[in-house]
C-alpha cells in the first residue's frame, strides 16, 4: 500500500512507534527511524530489523523539541531518499500523573516542548517538500485525552488537545497541495511506557484486565498494532479524500458507558 514511499516517524525505537514503522515497512516504505539521541544504540538495531523486511530504513538521532536538530533530521531525509512523503508525529513524554498543584513549572514546559512544539517544528520543516512534491501525509499520534481529560494530567492532556487543533489548522494550510493532516488519539494500549506503571509483583495481563474492564467499553487494551494499522488508513490513497480527522482508536473510550445494577 505505501510502495517506495518515504517516512519519518518520530520516537519510534518502541511501543506504538516501532509498531508503525514496522506496518509501513510490510507495505513496501522507506522509513527513517527517529530516536531519543540517548536512544541511538538501539535506534540502529531496530533499523536493521526493519531491513529484514526489504526496506531502507535510517536510524535518525534527533530531540525533536530542539529546532536544529529537527532540521537537520529533514536534511537527512532529503539527502538520503529525495523526499519526505510522510510524516507522523509520535514522540511524547508522559510523566507520572500529579495534581496541577504539584506539576514543576520545567515539567509543564517539557510536555508542551517535546508533544506539541516538537509536533509543529517537524511540521513545519516537512511542508515545504510536500507542498512542492503536491503530495503529503502528516499523521499526528494525539491521545483520547485531548478529547475528554483523564485525572491529573493538566499538562500531557493540554499538549495533546493542542496537537488535535494543530492537525486541523495545518489541514486546511496544506490542503491545496494534497497533503493530508490526521489525528489518531489512542485509548489504553499495552506498550512498555503503559507497562511501566504496573506496580511491581502485580501480573501485567490482570492489571490491564482490571483498568480496562472499568473504563473501556470493549474491556481490552488496545495493542500498537491497533494504531499502526489507523495510521496505515490515513498514509494510503484509501484517505487520500480525508484530512482534518481526528480518529479514536480506544475499543469505545472516552464514551460513557452506564453501569447498570443487573
Ligand atoms: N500507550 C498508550 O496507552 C497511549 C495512549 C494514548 C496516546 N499515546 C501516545 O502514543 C505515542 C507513543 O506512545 P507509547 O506508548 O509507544 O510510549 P513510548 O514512551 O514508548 O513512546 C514515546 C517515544 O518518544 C520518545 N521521545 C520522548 N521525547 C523525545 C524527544 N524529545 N525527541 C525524540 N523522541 C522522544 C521516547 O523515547 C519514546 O520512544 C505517544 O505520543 C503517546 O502520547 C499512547
Amino acid at each position: 500500500m505505501l510502495k517506495d514511499r518515504v517516512a519519518i516517524i518520530t520516537g519510534a525505537v518502541r511501543g506504538i512507534g516501532l509498531g508503525i514503522a514496522k506496518k509501513f515497512a510490510e507495505n513496501g516504505c522507506h522509513i527513517v527511524l527517529n530516536v531519543h539521541p540517548d536512544q541511538s544504540e538501539e535506534g540502529v538495531k531496530k533499523a536493521k530489523d526493519i531491513e529484514g523486511l526489504g526496506v531502507t530504513c535510517m536510524s535518525v538521532g534527533a530531540d525533536i523539541s530542539d529546532s536544529k536538530q529537527v532540521a537537520d533530521l529533514v536534511r537527512k531525509t532529503i539527502g538520503t531518499f529525495g523526499k519526505t512523503d510522510i510524516l507522523v508525529n509520535n514522540a511524547a513524554v508522559a510523566p507520572h500523573p500529579k495534581s496541577v498543584i504539584d506539576i514543576p513549572e520545567e515539567e509543564w514546559d517539557l510536555v508542551l516542548a517535546v508533544n506539541l512544539k516538537g509536533a509543529f517544528l517537524l511540521c513545519k520543516e516537512v511542508s515545504p517538500f510536500m507542498k512542492q512534491a503536491g503530495y503529503g501525509r502528516i499523521i499526528n499520534i494525539s491521545a483520547t485525552s485531548g478529547i475528554a481529560p483523564t485525572i491529573r494530567d493538566a499538562h500531557y492532556n493540554s499538549s495533546k488537545a493542542g496537537l488535535n487543533m494543530l492537525t486541523k489548522d495545518v489541514a486546511v494550510e496544506l490542503a491545496p497541495f494534497n497533503v493530508t493532516v490526521n489525528s489518531i488519539c489512542p485509548g489504553i494500549i499495552r506498550t512498555e511506557l503503559t507497562e511501566s506503571v504496573v506496580p511491581p509483583g502485580v501480573d501485567k495481563t490482570e492489571f490491564f484486565a482490571s483498568i480496562t474492564k472499568v473504563n473501556i467499553p470493549m474491556e481490552r487494551p488496545g495493542y500498537p498494532e491497533d494504531v499502526a494499522n489507523a495510521a496505515l488508513f490515513f498514509a494510503s490513497d484509501l484517505a487520500s479524500y480525508v484530512t482534518g480527522e481526528t480518529l479514536l482508536v480506544a475499543g469505545g473510550a472516552p464514551l460513557f458507558r452506564a453501569r447498570i445494577p443487573e
